[in-house]
């Protein structure tokens, strides 16, 4: 009877989808409902002396007008609550009356209508002293630079570290030594749906959002702090979410929506509230991938073996703190790569700027950490006269390797597996033992166009950890009389467009041993579940199957002991780990980590600069798929959005401005953009500690495409170039460097 893992059913929601009737945030609309515009600075750093809200506040159908003052506790923020609420004079923020980027926020108009609230927001007098402007990490990191965030004496945000072993010794005894300075960008989520969503008073007198996020207990916390409200007064609903990708772990919308069910409450007006934010405004609000300045030094053995890797790494965190510390602690577990090193000294220094703040984005940090690991590793091979392939094999870690941070890998390392399974089909062979490229690229007719193949590999944590306990909740029913009818499980998992809830169906069913359509998979709301936790780190498949499977277990129990129906509330905890020592920055910090790795042959047109994947091989080892061809659509998802970021993507701010606000100026792939050949390969290696065997896949094939995309420019060409995205001009330029 079981037997649905491993099956391609077809998503859960896949019919409301296509007919329109799935409801969005966007969709919704109540009876009596309110809307809401909020007045965006538009400048990227300065003083507010001043607003007045009488001219709004006059307009017909304008219902209120909220500024700082409004807000109980005026802060917000995934680590630290360095954000206003809303920005302005006399709030309880000591600072709250500075703009640091130009999304923040100076006041929100309700009204009867969007276009009265848009009016009421441009009657809003609001008198500014602008400060300087810190546009960049070097501007950030001057002596003298402008500080954005007193009491802080400096724009250094946060700073982390790993030393482990003798780095200057294995650097004199290392036979051959490379270095690279590289710079990653960017980049803007892009998601589907802008943020958008409806607050109200519930039944119970709950103040009541229906918001679109990545964890929904989380946005509760948020709420909570900034109302002063206990969080049993908050319930957070998601609704259909169109795309979040990271994008939503910061809150956007959350806190001025329940601000306005609230506030308006308590002038006795009980009417729901929608706010939607046009495409511009969810460009300029929300955060964007950390670009990084990382600059690499490895010493290696003639052999290929790397003894010693040294780097320093800096990212823009833009103005507001949001998860950067963490980000920036996934990019140096990934800045040494899936590689034995022995002997290590990494730095990163997190900054603040006046730029849009930087955010969790599909690999977060990891993608920024393997750009530099495989242009070094890449680097090497060619330095040594080796093949690229054949250096990996040198130096992948399998089990019983130790992480850069001192402890093991966790279990079920198949770094090898992956590599070996996507340069088999990729372009090389294995011949007397050693790896090798089965031949060159054939050459183009036309001179100008040259074809090249390049090569990385890469792995991505599952889960936050870094002592922080994992854990997943959910509630269980069980109806029926001898046997299982329906079960009805109650969770927080938030379903953004990855098939999550699919795949959460289909492991409740084989846990309790029933058909697939007996499972109903409900939507989040705080006020039906325990805390699922969030749909981030490629978590979730790993956490929710874990928690389903002693669930069930649980709940399989009462059902045997005759109890009708049985309800089960549960919450998994994962593995413990440890967070980082402050002086070496060891610890044991991940449950578990899966393995990706990328052979992309590209076109370069050396006259025009265009660089077009022809081929792409991917390898990823996703130890189980519950859902093959979920896992599929996870793939192509991530390589199709991995070869914008190499290629394509280019997030322009200047002094704090952003230059593309919108999808004519900031540019993300289209069909027309999609490789011409590709192939995935699935590997289903079952990870010890996974579900089923089952790990994560949501971000792994993101991680190697930019630099082997990078490797294969220099293949085709010649020539390394450091930065990306590889934009024509960045191309080009990059040639003319190399001849010059
Ligand atoms: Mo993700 S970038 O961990 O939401």
């Amino acid at each position: 009877m079981s037997g649905s893992i491993g099956k391609s059913f077809d998503r859960i929601d896949v019919r409301s989808k296509v007919t329109g009737e799935a409801k969005y945030t966007s969709d919704l609309t109540y009876p009596g409902q309110l809307h809401m515009k909020a007045l965006f600075a538009e400048r990227p750093h300065a003083r507010i002396l001043s607003i007045d809200t009488s001219g709004a506040e006059a307009l017909d159908d304008v219902v209120a007008v909220l500024t700082a003052k409004d807000v109980p506790v005026n802060e917000y923020g995934y680590i630290q609550p360095d954000q206003p609420v809303l920005c302005g004079p006399d709030s309880n923020n000591p600072y709250g009356d500075r703009v640091r980027f130009v999304g923040d926020q100076v006041a929100v108009v309700i009204a009867e209508t969007e276009e009265a609230a848009e009016k009421g927001c441009k009657a809003i007098e609001v008198e500014y002293e602008d400060l300087p402007v810190v546009g960049t990490i070097e501007e950030a990191l001057k002596p003298d630079s402008f500080v954005l965030h007193p009491p802080m004496e400096s724009n250094v945000m946060s700073t982390s570290r790993i030393i482990t072993g003798d780095v200057d010794k294995a650097f004199a005894e290392a036979d051959i030594i490379v270095e690279g300075e590289y710079r990653t960008p960017a980049q803007e989520h892009a998601y589907l749906e802008p943020e958008a969503g409806v607050s109200y008073i519930d039944e119970e007198g709950r103040i009541t959002l229906e918001v679109a996020g990545q964890w929904a207990h989380k946005d509760r916390m948020a709420v909570a702090h900034a109302l002063n409200l206990p969080e049993d007064q908050i319930r957070v609903i998601y609704p259909y979410i169109g795309g979040a990708f990271g994008g939503r772990e910061d809150n956007s919308v959350q806190i001025i929506l329940a601000l306005a069910a609230y506030k308006l409450k308590e002038r006795g007006i009980e009417r729901p509230v929608k706010i939607r934010w046009t495409r511009e405004e969810s460009i300029k609000g929300h955060g964007k991938r950390h670009p990084f300045i990382i600059r690499a030094k490895w010493g290696a053995k003639r052999d290929g073996t790397v003894v010693a890797a040294e780097s320093e790494l800096i990212s823009d965190g833009g103005a507001y703190a949001c998860t950067t510390a963490i980000v920036s602690k996934v990019a140096i577990l990934n800045v040494t790569g899936p590689y034995d090193v022995p002997n290590v000294r990494i730095n990163c220094t997190d900054v603040y700027t006046n730029n849009v703040p930087r955010a969790a984005f599909r690999g977060f940090g990891g993608p920024q950490g393997a750009f530099a690991a495989e242009m070094q590793m890449n680097k090497l091979a060619e330095a040594l006269g080796m093949d690229p392939v054949e250096i990996r094999f040198h130096n992948l870690i399998k089990d019983g390797s130790l992480q850069v941070v001192g402890a093991p890998w966790p279990p079920g390392v198949t770094a090898r597996e992956v590599v070996e399974a996507c340069a088999g089909a990729g372009g090389w062979k294995k011949e007397d033992g050693f790896w090798k490229r089965t031949g060159t690229p054939d050459e183009e007719r036309d001179p100008s166009i040259k074809r090249g193949l390049g090569f990385a590999c890469s792995h991505k944590n599952i889960g936050f950890s870094h002592g922080f306990r994992e854990n997943a909740a959910m509630t269980l029913e069980l109806h029926g009389g001898s046997t299982i009818e329906k079960a009805v499980l109650r969770h927080t998992a938030t379903e953004v467009g990855q098939g999550t809830h699919t795949a959460i169906g289909q492991m409740l069913a084989d846990a309790l041993d029933i058909p697939f359509d007996r499972v109903e998979i409900k939507r989040p709301d705080t006020s039906r579940s325990g805390d699922t936790g969030s749909v981030s780190a490629s978590r979730m498949t790993f956490m929710a199957g874990n928690a389903i499977r002693e669930t069930a277990d649980l709940a399989i129990g009462k059902w045997k002991e005759e109890e009708r129906p049985v309800i089960v509330a549960h919450k998994h905890l994962g593995l413990p780990t440890t967070g980082d020592d402050p002086e070496t920055g060891h610890c044991d910090p991940m449950i578990s980590y899966a393995y990706t790795a990328e052979a992309v042959e590209v076109q370069v047109d050396t006259v025009t600069g265009q660089v077009t994947i022809s081929n792409l091989v991917c390898a990823t080892d996703v130890g189980r798929a519950i859902n093959p061809l979920q896992v599929d659509a996870q793939v192509e998802g991530a390589l199709v959005q991995a070869a914008g970021y190499a290629l394509l993507e280019n997030f322009v701010e200047q002094d704090g401005y952003v230059k593309t606000p919108d999808f004519s100026t900031y540019l993300i792939p289209t069909v027309l953009d999609i490789p011409e050949k590709n192939k995935n390969i699935i590997l289903e290696i079952p990870d010890p500690r996974g579900p089923w065997g089952a790990t994560g896949v949501g971000e792994m094939p993101f991680l190697a495409m930019a630099p082997a995309v990078a490797a294969a420019v220099y293949d085709a060409t010649g020539v390394w170039i450091d930065k990306f995205p590889l934009t024509p001009e960045v191309v080009l330029d990059g040639l003319e460097e190399a001849e010059a």
